[in-house]
């Protein structure tokens, strides 16, 4: 199944980039892993670079003899907009056009449901429907699609754009019953999206396969991804532990929760 020489993990310090770190020598020869905090290697299968991403020149050559990017790094929370620039705007293009330069095959990154927050969860989406942000953070996942959306039209750079919903080891409240995506669903999604011969650039919702949804994946259905895990055996503990939001609640009636309940981070 090894079908990569050498694949650049980002954010490799990080909560899924550690998850990622663990799977993904079943498709590569060789992890290269960068992030900015400290990183080591631990096997002689592993390469590691700490830099920024907003360093142009240190991403060109990070970029460079690598066949796929999985790029986790960034800021993963609404913060100030110059914080977000630097990590979500300037560092994505820069992954993008060192992937473009160096001719890396394909780039996997980690968009969000905050790219589309303010739809209600009353309201079932596709990949291709209208974003809606709900933060700054989920604005820099627009543009990042858009990013991707652009080197593949006009450089032919295959990409996946993958709307995660709560990537965390088990779902922690009432909203987390529908947008959970467990580790071992990750891990599987990202190996889809890496082997299957062709993605052009795809969007898709990562999610697992939970009774409740409000996503549609069906026009994503090439990447073959096949979740395992549901959310439902965790309702009896979230029931006895978390207090039931009231449904008009933004925290709960809206797809980006929180973040829509939120007011805009800059204001004091
Ligand atoms: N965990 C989730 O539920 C979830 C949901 C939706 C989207 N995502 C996205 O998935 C990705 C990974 O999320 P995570 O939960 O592992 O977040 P995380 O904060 O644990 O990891 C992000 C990593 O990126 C690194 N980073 C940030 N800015 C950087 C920069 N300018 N240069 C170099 N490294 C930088 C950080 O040091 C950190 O190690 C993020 O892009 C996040 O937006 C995560």
């Amino acid at each position: 199944m090894i079908k990569y020489k050498r694949i650049l993990l980002t954010g490799a310090s990080g909560a899924l980039g550690r998850v990622l770190r663990q799977s993904l020598p079943t498709v590569t020869a060789t992890l290269r892993l960068t992030d900015r905090e400290s990183i080591e290697p631990d096997s002689e299968h592993e390469e590691a670079t700490v830099c920024d991403l907003a360093d142009r020149n240190a991403v060109m050559d990070l970029t460079r003899d690598v066949d796929a990017i999985v790029h986790m790094g960034g800021m993963a929370l609404e913060n100030t907009f110059d914080t977000i620039v630097q990590s979500n705007i300037i560092g994505l293009y820069n992954i993008f056009e060192g992937a473009r330069r160096n001719g890396v095959k394909r780039v996997i990154w980690a968009s969000s449901v905050h790219a589309i927050g303010y739809y209600k969860r009353t309201e079932t989406i596709e990949p291709d429907c209208l974003t809606r942000p709900d933060s700054l953070y989920g604005v820099s996942k627009v543009y990042g699609e858009a990013i991707a959306q652009y080197y593949y039209d006009k450089f032919s750079l295959e990409s996946v754009s993958i709307r995660i919903g709560s990537c965390v080891p088990k779902p922690l409240d009432w909203r987390m019953l529908t947008t959970w995506l467990s580790y071992p669903d990750l891990q599987h999604l990202i190996e889809r999206c890496l082997t299957v011969p062709k993605v052009d650039h795809t969007i898709l919702y990562g999610v697992s396969k939970n009774d409740e949804t409000f996503w549609d994946n069906t026009k994503a259905s090439h990447i073959g991804y096949r979740p395992k895990d549901n959310a439902e055996i965790y309702r009896a503990e979230i029931e006895a532990n978390v207090a039931r939001p009231d449904p008009g609640d933004p925290i709960i009636a809206y797809q980006g929760g929180p973040f829509v309940a939120a007011g805009h981070f800059e204001d004091p």
